[in-house]
């Protein structure tokens, strides 16, 4: 992306904003001043909040080096006076001008200048300072504090507000150190009584002005109204204009940031969202910007092979993709070995770091996102887990267009809570739920969040990897979990983390019940991943064919329709000879025919495979319904006793005489390809003369099991030919 036209996005937006916003016009008798020696992300959100309700903001000491203490207002914090004091002289003799001074990196508007000054003038005094349930940077000076009847007795330095004149004054007398206290140095004047009467100084008790978070998180909820949302003091009974999470409280402010200041209706959900959308709709392909893909196979993980045909699918050039691969688990190495033979010359390059490399969760997730750091031309890590089935092919190029330095699409368990965010952290720093998790999990909320912890799928700038998040370690910290550590790390930094659910993006697999006891392991997931199971077995027409479409009719009462993809029919015969227990057609198979005759087949049943409660399944979700449709007045169970696949085969048994079948009705689905994989077969209706000649690979029979349809399966002359038989309502 070219920075001039990104440049000139976010100017557009800013215009756009105060349009949005709630104030007519720029107060000229207000001057919002702040410092802030860097644009960190805090600064960002302050600044957008301005221009949302358009204060007239003065940054002070951008670009400067900080000297006031690393954390600025327990110790230190001098440097601000000085700039307030030099920046004062200029304003010192307008009478009329109000100026409000505030921290900017942990604040945010809520309301606008109108509603600002009218409280200022209502607080009769010439100078306002926040206050504060806590009392610092000394704990001695309590005594001094007059008594309040009402609200917050100490004060806070992290905003004020007065006549430019009287702030001058207020300041006038500093001469201290950058690294010296000017919480210490504002409590001095204040609690000096001569000085607090000459400057007419008084304190925001009951926060009709300033909210200090910090000890007052009991205090301030949400409230919604009109499309707006405000930050109510419960106390107090008050809406504040000023909100500042100072101390411990920045990731409350976070929360509240996410609604305030903008304009709410839950339908659309956040309507000033895309603050610095980045568009790459009109960039060439082979300008867009390169994305290393870190891809993390920690675990056994169903449907792997699905997750790379996505993964191909994601729709971005491959030429502009790098891949990183890590993969811990003996069991995928296959899955992962076909996928980087078949397509990895597609991409870019390819890096795979295998079981054999012995190589753990965090250092992996290390190794990725240092391939990115290390390489420039590297504008951005995308990172993946596989059990994320990322369904939205557009996904990347929304997670970009965002312009974040860390962001992650929305993914949860479908119908489950469980997500790859976390919208509040506890004291201890593990989960807990925030008031709108559920709500944001479930869409009923929808926007752009600002969370303490996300995971499993995620998006990092190139740029920030390189500048901030230069530690080659970021996935251990203490005795966190990697997930934990990364996001630790970041909050560490001051850089937000950002979840999406303005686009339904996909959704997380369940790992619980994985096992990896057999060949295709996937078919026994019907019951852990149903929707995931379905994409990969059930044919694509099947909708269609339950919708009565495509069902054909190729002799009386026989139905005829898609129902197996190819992946099933082939996974299911494949399962079958690798168990290889084949039945030699003798007397144990008779009693399976029942009937008049004892017609037995070379099979192997379900239950022997330990796949019937997933056939059963399988029957009941995808049979019935279908069973119900056709034969109209008849409901089945889908009980069945007997299900097993046949092979016929011309030098084993080639066919089968004809039989009544001991069922209600039967289905036999073809599980291979008439002319390819085998030539004959077939299955004839005696009593109507009728054949069907050409069975088609995942289509099904369903034909009445006893009186009417005796029939026999037709020889096969070449090759080995499978079906999979279900004998239903015995
Ligand atoms: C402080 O300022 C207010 C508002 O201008 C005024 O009403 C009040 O009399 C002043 N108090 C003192 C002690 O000067
Ligand atoms: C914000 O994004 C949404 C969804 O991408 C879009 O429909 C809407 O028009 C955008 N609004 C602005 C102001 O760009
Ligand atoms: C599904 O049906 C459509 C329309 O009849 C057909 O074009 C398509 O090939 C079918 N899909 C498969 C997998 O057979
Ligand atoms: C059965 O059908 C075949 C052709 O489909 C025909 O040649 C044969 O005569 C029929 N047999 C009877 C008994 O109707």
């Amino acid at each position: 992306m070219p920075l001039r036209s990104q440049m000139l996005l976010i100017l557009l937006f800013f215009a756009a904003q105060g349009a949005h916003g709630g104030a007519k016009r720029q107060d000229d008798n207000l001057l919002v001043l702040t410092v802030a020696t860097k644009e960190t992300e805090g600064f960002k959100r302050f600044r957008r909040s301005a221009q949302f309700f358009n204060y007239n903001v003065k940054v002070l000491g951008l670009g400067e080096e900080w000297h006031g203490g690393e954390n600025k207002r327990m110790t230190g914090g001098g440097q601000k006076i000085r700039l307030l004091k030099s920046a004062l002289e200029e304003y010192a003799e307008k009478e009329d001008l109000v100026i409000l001074f505030t921290e900017s990196y942990d604040v945010i508007f809520a309301s606008g200048p109108a509603e600002l000054l009218k409280k200022f003038r209502q607080a009769k005094a010439k100078v306002v300072f926040s206050s504060e349930t806590l009392i610092y940077p000394d704990r001695r000076l309590e005594a001094k504090y007059p008594q309040v009847q009402e609200g917050k007795r100490f004060l806070g330095s992290g905003g004020f507000i007065g006549y430019a004149s009287h702030l001058y004054k207020l300041v006038a007398d500093w001469e201290g150190l950058d690294s010296d206290s000017d919480q210490l140095f504002y409590t001095k004047v204040f609690l000096d009584p001569e000085k607090r009467t000459n400057i007419n100084i008084t304190l925001d008790h009951r926060c009709r002005i300033f909210q200090n978070l910090n000890g007052a998180l009991d205090e301030v909820v949400l409230k919604f109204e009109n499309g707006r949302v405000r930050a109510r003091n419960l106390a107090f009974d008050t809406l504040a204009v000023v909100i500042h999470g100072n101390g411990p409280t920045k990731l409350q402010l976070n929360y509240l940031g996410n609604y305030i200041p903008r304009t709410w209706t839950f339908e659309t959900g956040c309507t000033v969202c895309n603050e610095s959308l980045k568009s790459l709709a009109d960039l060439k392909e082979d300008v867009l910007p390169v994305v290393l893909i870190g891809i993390f196979v920690e675990q056994p993980t169903p449907f792997l092979t699905p997750f790379f045909q996505r993964l191909r699918k994601l729709r971005y050039p491959k030429k502009r993709i790098q891949l990183f691969i890590h993969n811990r688990e003996e069991h995928h190495l296959d899955q992962v070995e076909e996928f980087v033979n078949e397509h990895g010359q597609e991409y870019r390059s390819v890096k795979v770091v295998g079981p054999d490399d012995h190589v753990e969760n965090a250092d992996g997730r290390n190794m990725g996102m240092d391939l990115c750091r290390q390489d420039p031309v590297c504008e951005y890590y995308f990172s993946v887990d596989a059990e994320v089935v990322l369904k939205n092919p557009d996904a990347l190029r929304i997670l970009i267009e965002q312009n974040k330095f860390v962001i992650a699409p929305l993914v949860s368990r479908l119908g489950k809570l469980w997500s790859n965010f976390w919208g509040a952290l506890s004291a201890d720093g593990y989960y807990a739920r925030s008031e709108d998790y559920v709500d944001i999990v479930q869409g009923r909320r929808i926007g752009l969040w600002n969370v303490p912890y996300i995971s499993s799928v995620y998006l990092i700038k190139g740029s920030i990897l390189r500048s901030q998040f230069t530690q080659t370690d970021f996935f251990h910290s203490g005795k966190l979990d990697a997930d934990m550590a990364f996001c630790h790390n970041i909050r560490e930094q001051g850089i937000f983390l950002f979840v999406t659910n303005q686009q339904q993006f996909g959704h997380i697999l369940s790992l619980e019940t994985y096992q990896t006891s057999h060949l295709h392991n996937d078919l026994w997931q019907i019951f852990s991943n149903p929707e995931d199971w379905k994409e990969k077995y059930i044919h694509e027409n099947y909708t269609a064919a339950l919708k009565g479409k495509l069902v054909e009719t190729p002799c009386p009462d026989v139905y005829w329709f898609p129902i197996f993809t190819n992946a099933a029919c082939d996974e299911l015969v494949e399962e079958m000879e690798n168990f290889g227990q084949w039945s030699k057609g003798g007397n144990t198979d008779t009693r399976i025919l029942g009937g008049y005759e004892n017609v037995p087949t070379i099979d192997i049943h379900m239950n022997q495979i330990n796949f019937e409660r997933e056939w059963y399944k399988f029957l009941l979700e995808y049979i019935a319904p279908i069973t119900e449709k056709l034969y109209p007045g008849y409901y089945t169970k889908t009980q069945f006793e007997l299900a097993f696949v046949v092979r016929y085969k011309p030098d084993e048994q080639p066919s089968l005489m004809p039989h009544h079948d001991a069922s209600t009705f039967t289905i036999n689905i073809a599980l291979n390809r008439v002319g390819i994989d085998y030539e004959g077969g077939g299955c004839r209706f005696l009593r109507y003369n009728c054949s069907i000649r050409a069975p088609r690979k995942g289509w099904t029979l369903m034909h009445p099991g006893r009186l009417t349809h005796y029939h026999e399966g037709l020889p096969t002359t070449k090759g080995t030919r499978y079906i999979a038989v279900s004998f239903l309502d015995p």
